[in-house]
């Protein structure tokens, strides 16, 4: 009968068939998908296995502490570290449309990974975290086209690997199981969608390394008091955007001219569509306190009430 420890006895099988005595390359990005199949696939070929993790500098606060303290202390993974921030920030300097910097991001993750992967020798497989329901999504037409996605993962394009989705049968509350039943970390398998480019896209309009500050110190904030009110697995997904505008607000007995910040906090199933969650009043209160009084230029804090459709789940 199906088990989770079946599956995993039958795919670690046959990935030893699959890989032999060669080597497997794996993106890791910290999400759900990435980590499961790692950790999977290193627990059939462990120091067969390299991963290989992009930092672009807009990752959530602590997200790349987390994912080294998990795989390589944890797991003792071969994993690579790419500090990519300033490749990124300066390939987005002065960039305010939305597609454009999502294709920006997009391309220059392929380029570093690219970079980093012709380091290595004898790089045979690339590991990804395919799931039934990618494959299924990407034979039609979906609303995931209304805006360009982008993914760790995208295939260099002069590179021949032989592709490895030991996931591409499973739906996404088997993938937790299978994460949980590895020794995954919760806070990585009931980590909340976060899309490939990141703070990038909000931090609304040209990227400067004092707005991605702004919404990451935000984030964080709204992280960690959703959690504290027993929210964060009823909520979809949850975070705050830094649109483009300055307001006047009073300080002591100082005129403050600075930044609003918007909180946008979703129900949802699948992201296609999401409603606005009702957010108690009272953890609203404690969260608008605490922007303004512990992040620097932020005098005002706004929450986004629109369903999807009209509006999207991200602002950009
Ligand atoms: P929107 O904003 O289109 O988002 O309503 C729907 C869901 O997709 C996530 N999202 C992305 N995920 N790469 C991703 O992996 C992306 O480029 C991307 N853009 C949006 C978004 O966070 C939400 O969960």
């Amino acid at each position: 009968d199906w088990t989770m420890a079946n599956f995993i006895d039958m795919e670690v099988e046959k990935i030893r068939e699959q890989v032999g005595d060669r080597n497997v390359l794996c993106a890791l990005s910290g999400g759900v998908d990435s980590s499961v199949v790692a950790a999977l696939i290193h627990k059939a070929i462990g120091e067969q296995l390299t991963c290989i993790f992009v930092d672009h500098g807009l990752l959530r606060k602590d997200e790349g502490e987390t994912v080294m303290r998990t795989f390589r202390d944890q797991f003792h993974m071969n994993i690579i570290k790419v500090d990519a921030a300033d490749r990124f920030l300066s390939k987005l300097e002065g960039v305010a449309d939305p597609e454009q910097k999502r294709k920006i991001i997009g391309n220059e993750f392929i380029y570093v990974f690219d970079d980093e992967a012709a380091k290595l020798e004898n790089m045979d497989f690339l590991a990804q975290g395919t799931l039934y329901t990618d494959i299924v999504e990407s034979g039609t037409e979906t609303a995931q086209t209304i805006k360009s996605h982008h993914n760790v993962g995208g295939l260099p394009e002069d590179m021949e690997f032989e592709l490895i989705e030991p996931l591409n049968t499973l739906f996404k509350d088997e993938v937790r199981a299978l994460g949980t039943e590895l020794g995954v970390p919760d806070e990585i398998v009931w980590r909340q969608p976060f899309p490939g480019p990141g703070l990038g896209i909000r931090v609304l309009g040209e990227i400067t390394p004092e707005k991605v500050e702004i919404v990451r110190e935000s984030d964080a904030i709204l992280r960690e008091e959703i959690k504290k009110a027993g929210l964060d697995r009823d909520i979809w997904q949850y975070f705050t955007v830094l649109p483009d505008i300055r307001s006047v607000g009073v300080m002591g007995d100082a005129r403050t001219y600075d930044y609003a910040i918007g909180i946008r906090a979703v129900t949802s199933i699948d992201g296609m569509t999401s409603d606005w969650a009702r957010i108690p009043w009272d953890v609203l209160e404690k969260i608008s306190v605490r922007l303004v009084n512990e992040v620097d230029h932020i005098n005002r804090v706004l929450y986004d009430v629109t369903s999807k459709p009209p509006a999207t789940i991200e602002w950009e």
